[in-house]
C-alpha cells in the first residue's frame, strides 16, 4: 500500500542530491518543533494538574505561559510542523519509489495523526484564555449560560491536553518507525505491519532518543523564551522566575543525561551497510555538544545567571543538526542499491518522454519476427535483406525511428532491392522493432 506510487516519479541521480538537502532542512524544522510542542504540552498539563491540586496559582501561570511562549500561533504551528512534515513524506515517497517497504505508509499515517494532535493541542491552549475570561466573570454572579460554558471549557482544558499528547506521541512513534525502517533495507521485507514496530529495538532506541531530545529542547526553549527573548518575562515576580528556571533546567538536564546512552545504542544497531566514517564523526560531534550543553546547564543551575540560556538553546539546535545529518548519512549509505535502481528507472522514463521508447504491450515481437521477417532477415547473415547487426546499430537506440521504417519501409541501400511493406499495424511494428533492437543490443 503506497498511495504515492501513482503521484511521484522516480528522481534522477542529480535530483536525489537536492531531495536530500530538502529532507535535512525540513527535518531540522520539524523535529525540534515537534519536540518542543510535545515537551511544552506535557510540562503544561503536568503543572496545570499540580496547580489545581495544590491550589498554587504559580503553577497554573507556568502551565499557561509555557504553552503561550513555546507553541507559537496556529499559523506558525502549521508552518513549522505540518508543512515540513508534508515535505518529508513526499521526499521519502520519491526516494523509496518502487521499494517494498512500509515506511511511506507509516509516515503518511503519522502525518494525519500529527494534524489531529495539532488540533487538540491548540484547543487545549485556547482553553486557558477562556478559563481566564470565566475566572474574571466569576468575581460577579455568573449567569447560568456561562456556568454551562465553564464546564465545557474545564473539560477541554483537561481532556484535550491529554488527548493531544497521546496522539502526538503515537504520531511521533510512527514517524520515527518509518524513518528507522527506511534506513534498514535488510528488514524491509520482514517488518510489514504496525505490531512488529513495537518489538523492534532500533525503533525504540530512536524513539527514546527523540523523547530525550524533546525534554532537552523544551527545557532549552523555556530558558530562552523566558529569559533571553525580548528581555525576558514578568521581571517583577522573582519567585516565579526562580521556579521556571528550576524546572526548565531539570527538564533539559534529564534529557541531556540520558541521551548518550541512546547515541551509543544507536551506533551499536548500525548495520555494515549503514556505517561510514561520516556517521561516526557526527555521532562524536553529538557527544561533544552534549557535554557542553550539560556543563552550561549546570552553570545556569548553580548561579542565578541565565545569560547562558541563548548559548544552550543554540547548542541544542546544533545537536539536532548533527543527529539529523548523521541519520541521513546512515540512510544514504543504505540506499546505494535503491538509488541505482531509481537512476535507471528515471533514465527509462526520460527516454520514454522523448519518444525513444514505446509501449509494446499486447504485441509479441519475437512471434512477428518469426512469421514475417525470417524469410528475408537473419541477425548475422545476409539473406534477401541485410543482417540486422549491420543495419540496426545505426538507429542508436531510437526505437521510434526503427519502428517507423518497419511500418513503412523506404528504399535505402542501392545494393539491395527495396523491402516490401509487411502490412504490420503500428503496434506490431513497435513490438518487432523492440525485439530486434534488444537482441542486437545483447550480441
Ligand atoms: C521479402 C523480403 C523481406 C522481408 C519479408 C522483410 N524485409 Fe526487411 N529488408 C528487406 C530488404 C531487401 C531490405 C533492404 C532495403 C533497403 O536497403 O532499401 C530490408 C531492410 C530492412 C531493415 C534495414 C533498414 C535500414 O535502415 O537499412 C530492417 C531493420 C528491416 N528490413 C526489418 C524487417 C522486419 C522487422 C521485417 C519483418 C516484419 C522485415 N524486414 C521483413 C527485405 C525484407
Amino acid at each position: 500500500m503506497n498511495i504515492f506510487e501513482q503521484l511521484v516519479i522516480p528522481p534522477s541521480s542529480e535530483h536525489i542530491g537536492l531531495l536530500t538537502v530538502m529532507q535535512i532542512i525540513s527535518l531540522l524544522t520539524f523535529l525540534p518543533f515537534a519536540g518542543i510542542t510535545l515537551g511544552a504540552s506535557v510540562f503544561s498539563v503536568y503543572f496545570k494538574k499540580r496547580g489545581k491540586s495544590t491550589k498554587n496559582p504559580l503553577y497554573i501561570m507556568m502551565a499557561k505561559d509555557v504553552m503561550d511562549k513555546l507553541t507559537a500561533g496556529k499559523a506558525a504551528g502549521f508552518a513549522l510542523g505540518v508543512l515540513p512534515m508534508i515535505t518529508i513524506v513526499l521526499v521519502y515517497a520519491q526516494l523509496l519509489y518502487g521499494a517494498k517497504v512500509i515506511s511511506v505508509s507509516l509516515l503518511t499515517l503519522a502525518l494525519i495523526l500529527y494534524i489531529v494532535s495539532y488540533v487538540f493541542i491548540y484547543n487545549y491552549k485556547s482553553a486557558f484564555q477562556l478559563e481566564a475570561v470565566i475566572g474574571a466573570l466569576k468575581s460577579g454572579t455568573l449567569p447560568g449560560e456561562v456556568r454551562e460554558y465553564e464546564d465545557k471549557v474545564v473539560y477541554m482544558g483537561s481532556r484535550y491536553g491529554n488527548w493531544g499528547i497521546s496522539i502526538l506521541l503515537t504520531a511521533m512513534f510512527l514517524f520515527i518507525s518509518g524513518m528507522t525502517i527506511a534506513s534498514k533495507p535488510g528488514v524491509w521485507g520482514s517488518v510489514d505491519n504496525i505490531l512488529k514496530l513495537l518489538v523492534s529495538a532500533p525503533i525504540w532506541v530512536n524513539f527514546l532518543y527523540f523523547l530525550s531530545s524533546s525534554a532537552m529542547v523544551t527545557g532549552g526553549a523555556i530558558l530562552y523564551f523566558f529569559f533571553v527573548w525580548q528581555g525576558g518575562v514578568r521581571p517583577g515576580n522573582l519567585d516565579y522566575a526562580a521556579a521556571i528556571k528550576k524546572y526548565a533546567v531539570i527538564t533539559a538536564f534529564a534529557g541531556t543525561l540520558i541521551q548518550p546512552i541512546f547515541i551509543f545504542a544507536g551506533t551499536l544497531f548500525l548495520k555494515p551497510y549503514n556505517a561510514s566514517s561520516g556517521v561516526y564523526a557526527f555521532a562524536g560531534f553529538s557527544l561533544l555538544a552534549l557535554l557542553l550543553i550539560g556543563a552550561m546547564l549546570y552553570q545556569i543551575f548553580k548561579s542565578s545567571e541565565t545569560n547562558l540560556s541563548g548559548a544552550v538553546f543554540f547548542l541544542i539546535f546544533m545537536l539536532f543538526t548533527f543527529t539529523i545529518v548523521k541519520d541521513q548519512l546512515t540512510f544514504k549509505n543504505a540506499m546505494k542499491e535503491q538509488y541505482l535502481v531509481l537512476g535507471s528507472k528515471a533514465e527509462e522514463l526520460a527516454k520514454e518522454k522523448q519518444g525513444m521508447i514505446v509501449q509494446v504491450s499486447g504485441a509479441d515481437g519475437e512471434k512477428i519476427y518469426n512469421e514475417k521477417c525470417v524469410a528475408c532477415h537473419k541477425f548475422d547473415v545476409k539473406l534477401v535483406g541485410p543482417p540486422y547487426q549491420e543495419t540496426v546499430p545505426k538507429y542508436s537506440g531510437d526505437l521510434k525511428k526503427l519502428a517507423a521504417f518497419i511500418y513503412n519501409p523506404q528504399k535505402i541501400n542501392p545494393d539491395y532491392p527495396a523491402m516490401p511493406n509487411q502490412g504490420l499495424k503500428q503496434k506490431e511494428a513497435d513490438a518487432v522493432a523492440k525485439y530486434i533492437m534488444d537482441k542486437v543490443g545483447k550480441k
